[in-house]
């Protein structure tokens, strides 16, 4: 093979990394044709297209926005576009497939660190994690109530798993551990782990808890929103490590402050970074954190190990291990 150029958007974990350089040691990848982005910050569009124009693979993160018009800035040579992340809402698939490219993405590996920070979301929000913790340091503690902070039953609850995928599951896996009733709406998923399968209305309505597991799509674009707050119970608790734009934030923020449902907790918030006067952080009931579902130290490094063997067979002209438009290879 002669000597691929690639441009990687961030440093990632060095267990790909490690990957790409075995496959292409300075004789095979010159050194200068392996470009990392070595900022914390991402590059902006520009600078994108700048560093990564006449390469032959892209390794982006999901704070890339990769469209048709940039793949067509980097030029007609691009092989492959290996995504950082599951999700591929930040990357114009159906652009990328016109043009004949392969984009690969990091499924599975990441299942159980989300779903642990989905479990660990709807905790801190049922029993007042944050709050209670805030309470405290701001010097409130006086004594032992009996009232104090009371917070979310577990046991013999109800949770709603909306989107009943790999993490999905892995939700109701764990929630079969706490006894508590599992309700999901996904259609066409199969039943697992006792849970069982409802139409999304009398998910709404019968949940104490509703976790969101579906892609950011625009048939999914504010699939929660005032209508879908209003139907849940006073006493419900919403969490999303989906994407941010799936729920209307502004109608989550009438909720809470009504408390018209008991609280939420938000992994992902739309825009990220959430911009810090937004209503939302005013709010005792809402628990927000940056855009961690998978990060954990050896999730991450086995995203890293997934994007650089997917960057690695794209840029061979081999099928990508893991790839969300295979359609590519039959046409
Ligand atoms: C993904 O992979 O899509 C997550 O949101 C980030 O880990």
């Amino acid at each position: 093979m002669t000597k691929p150029t690639v441009f990687i958007t961030r440093i990632i974990p060095n267990p790909g990394l490690i990957l790409l350089n075995e496959h292409f040691p300075p004789e095979g990848i010159a050194q200068s044709a392996l470009e990392i982005w070595p900022h914390d910050l991402p590059p902006t569009r520009t600078q994108l297209i700048e560093h990564a124009r006449g390469a032959d693979g892209l390794l982006c993160l999901l704070t890339d926005k990769i469209d048709g018009d940039l793949m067509d800035a980097i030029g007609p040579q691009l092989k492959i576009i290996s995504n950082f992340a599951v999700g591929v809402d930040n990357i114009d698939v159906s652009a990328a497939t016109a043009r004949g490219i392969p984009v690969g993405n990091t499924p599975g590996v990441l299942t159980d660190a989300t779903a642990d920070q989905a479990f660990a979301l709807m905790m801190s929000a049922g029993r007042r994690i944050n709050e209670a913790e805030r309470f405290l340091r701001a010097g409130n503690w006086v004594t032992w109530q009996p009232s104090l902070l009371l917070g979310a039953d577990f046991a013999g609850a109800t949770l709603g798993i909306i989107g009943f995928g790999r993490i999905g599951q892995a939700v109701a896996k764990r929630a079969q551990g706490f006894d508590m009733r599992v309700l999901y709406y996904s259609p066409n998923a199969q039943p697992a782990y006792g849970a069982q399968s409802v139409d999304l209305d009398t998910l709404v309505r019968e949940s104490d808890f509703i976790s969101v597991h579906v892609p950011f799509k625009p048939e999914t674009r504010h699939l929660v929103n005032a209508d879908f707050l209003a139907k849940m119970k006073p006493n419900a608790v919403l969490v999303n490590t989906a994407r941010g734009g799936v729920l209307d934030q502004t109608a989550l923020y009438n909720a809470l402050k009504s408390n018209q449902i008991f609280a939420a907790a938000l992994d992902v918030t739309d825009p990220e970074p959430l911009p810090m006067d937004s209503p939302l952080l005013e709010l005792e009931n809402c628990v927000i954190v940056p855009h961690l579902g998978s990060a954990s130290k050896k999730t991450r490094d086995m995203m890293s190990l997934l994007a650089a063997q997917n960057l690695i067979a794209g840029l061979k002209g081999e099928r990508l291990p893991n790839c969300v438009n295979p359609e590519i290879y039959t046409s």
